[in-house]
């Protein structure tokens, strides 16, 4: 077997596409507590407080959509080595390896998954400073992903990319960590592969709390929560940006030990999707924004690309409606 083509140390930041970018990267900005580190006309680059330079890109599109994942690798050699193995594999590359040439430069490469979903590995990007802020969020924490095949995309992030299953939830989700976080990726069974929640680390519970009353303030009530999950054992409040896309504020989630650390499957039950009983069941209006809209992803700009990737979903699958 081969091994996977990189050691992943962080999730850096995520690129959504929106069909609302001004009024998206106004909330963001504004009551959600992120800073923007530029903005153009139909682009913006969004920080925490946290050191990564920036942890969410919005970019403006006809459908929303994941633009892309961007881990981080320790060296640009990691990078090139990734690159090869990705080439061993038959795994074509859409970018790089090289210097990018986007905001907060580094050292990368990208490429596509088994449903069209574009991943970056990125070394050597901008150091910044950590940022002061009240009841605003670190970093991006966790991406949640809608798929088709839930097995095959376990797979593949396991065996391609080194991430571990540190739970599964019955065989609806799997939680995946590249780090000691207990999550940084958690793929859950669907009709059609897309984006389903993107989660902002608030510090404290304190915090937590307090952004949600901000948000709360501003007349942004939460979707589901606040509440907190069995696997993980993080706390939660779900909300729509006004692009419809799903956000979420967490806090406390599990640490790993990896020498000791036993995967379970949990059962779908109240209690332990809502181990404090303060949430209730997910609504169907929460449901219907966390399934979002068919995302073919690379696939869709690149239509050749899906043949060209071992094991690839097809793509009447990955979005019949689109
Ligand atoms: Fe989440």
């Amino acid at each position: 077997m081969n091994e996977p083509i990189a050691r992943l140390r962080a999730l850096r930041s995520v690129e959504l596409r929106t069909v609302a970018f001004a009024d998206s990267a106004d909330f963001y900005s504004g009551i959600w507590g992120l800073r923007t580190v530029e903005r153009d006309t139909d682009v913006a680059w969004l920080r925490g407080t946290g050191t990564q330079h920036h942890i969410l890109q919005l970019t403006e599109a006809e459908r929303n959509g994941l633009g892309r994942i961007t881990f981080a690798v320790a060296t640009p050699a990691e990078v090139d080595a990734a690159a090869r193995r990705l080439e061993a594999r038959g795994i074509p590359l859409l970018a790089g390896p090289g210097p990018t040439d986007t905001v907060g430069g580094g050292y990368g490469l990208r490429f596509a998954d088994l449903e069209g979903r574009v991943i970056e590995l990125l070394a050597d990007t901008f150091a910044v400073p950590r940022l002061g802020g009240d009841a605003v969020p670190v970093g991006v924490t966790h991406v949640v992903l809608n798929t088709v095949d839930i097995d095959a995309a376990v797979a593949f992030y396991t065996d391609v990319l080194g991430m571990r299953v540190s739970d599964w939830s019955e065989h609806q989700m799997a939680f995946l960590r590249c780090t000691t976080d207990h999550h940084s990726i958690a793929f859950n069974k669907a009709s059609w592969t897309s984006v389903n929640h993107v989660a902002y680390q608030m510090p404290t519970v304190d915090d937590f709390m307090r952004g949600i009353g901000r948000l709360r303030h501003h007349g942004v009530v939460p979707m589901w929560g606040p509440g907190k999950h069995g696997p993980g054992d993080n706390t939660f409040s779900y909300f729509a940006d006004p692009g419809g896309l799903v956000c979420e504020y967490t806090n406390g989630i599990a640490q790993v030990d990896e020498d000791s650390w036993l995967c379970r499957v949990w059962r779908r039950v109240p209690e332990l999707s809502d181990t404090w009983g303060t949430a209730g069941p997910p609504s169907k209006d929460v449901r219907t924004h966390m399934a979002g809209v068919p995302d073919l992803g690379a696939f869709e700009q690149f239509p050749e690309l899906r043949a060209q990737i071992p094991g690839a979903v097809p793509v009447s699958e990955i979005g019949a409606a689109v």
